[in-house]
């Protein structure tokens, strides 16, 4: 059985059969093509945070694919209340087919794996959002073609998104320049796994250069909001604006996983620009992940 924690739980040719597979799906359902492979199964979402796109995406996804998708909030389950995780994992994991978590520890997810016995998805967890990249990969190939061998510039926090980004690099083939504020680079286990295909800096203009997609992501995440003032002094000078993308290549792209804060971490012009594939890049969360579904419940 097959987890989807990080992206390195699965091989490199199995990311890229499912990026592929995911492209094809979106064909078919533009087509109209109906697709009932999970009929009568159940993916279990567990959230302790908020969500738009992971949740209607994971939720629509099993419509689509002819299952069915149960969202839990722990302000609904027990495990708000102080159930454990381990004896949650086990109940869970008796009456459903495959469990997408969304919460607070990354540990809880290990936790689960380890006592649910269906595969378990990582939705975002303080660690990272591999779900995330499936979609922002996709999107790449379909409008670019291959990712191996370019150049990424990762701008902003050092956080799950970053981590995410890094793990990519090194299963995609591609090269990540990091710029981040000194005090909010990634984690520094990443940094030493990851230093092969990663560069780290804290200048913004540096990381873009030669760039055939840049990325950024909110300044404070989920969790952080309290430190939202402190922070927008820390980042000031590491904005995704035109300025920036134009040190980029010339037909680079921009991404943003959103929700985004337009005048902080990027500015109006970019994000609602023509370099910008953030629609798209949603849109893919759906398919990217039903082919992510039918890799892990198919086997
Ligand atoms: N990008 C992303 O995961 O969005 P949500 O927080 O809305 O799910
Ligand atoms: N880094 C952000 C990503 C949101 C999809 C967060 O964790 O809030």
């Amino acid at each position: 059985m097959k987890h989807f924690i990080n992206l390195d739980d699965l091989s490199n040719s199995d990311l890229s059969q499912i990026i592929d597979n995911g492209i094809a799906l979106k064909k078919a359902h533009k087509s109209g093509q109906i697709n009932k492979s999970l009929q009568n199964k159940t993916l279990a979402m567990i959230f302790d945070k908020s969500s738009t796109r992971t949740r209607v995406s994971f939720e629509a996804g099993m419509t689509q694919l002819g299952g069915h998708a149960l969202f839990l909030s722990d302000r609904d389950i027990q495990i708000g209340r102080g159930e454990s995780v381990v004896d949650t994992a086990i109940v869970i994991g008796s009456m459903v087919d495959a469990i997408m978590m969304r919460v607070s520890k990354h540990s809880d997810i290990v936790t689960f794996s380890q006592n649910a016995n269906v595969p378990i998805i990582n939705a975002l967890s303080d660690e990272s959002h591999p779900c995330q990249l499936l979609a922002d990969m996709m999107t790449f190939k379909e409008h670019r073609g291959s990712i191996k061998g370019k150049t990424v510039a990762y701008i902003g926090d050092g956080n799950n998104m970053c981590h995410t980004y890094m793990q990519a690099a090194n299963a995609f083939g591609f090269h990540l320049n990091i710029a981040t504020p000194t005090d909010y680079r990634p984690q520094q286990i990443f940094i030493d796994k990851y230093q092969h295909c990663t560069s780290l800096s804290a200048d913004a203009h540096l990381a873009c250069s030669g760039a055939d997609l840049v990325v950024t992501d909110v300044w404070a995440s989920m969790g952080q909001e309290q430190e939202q003032g402190k922070r927008e002094l820390a980042f000031a000078n590491f904005q995704v604006n035109q300025m920036l993308m134009n040190n980029a290549n010339a037909d680079a792209v921009f991404m943003h996983c959103l929700p985004a804060h337009r005048g902080e971490e990027v500015s109006a012009g970019v994000i609602d620009g023509t370099q910008s594939l953030v629609w798209d890049e949603a849109q893919n969360r759906i398919h990217a992940q039903k082919s992510l579904l039918l890799y892990l419940l198919e086997k």
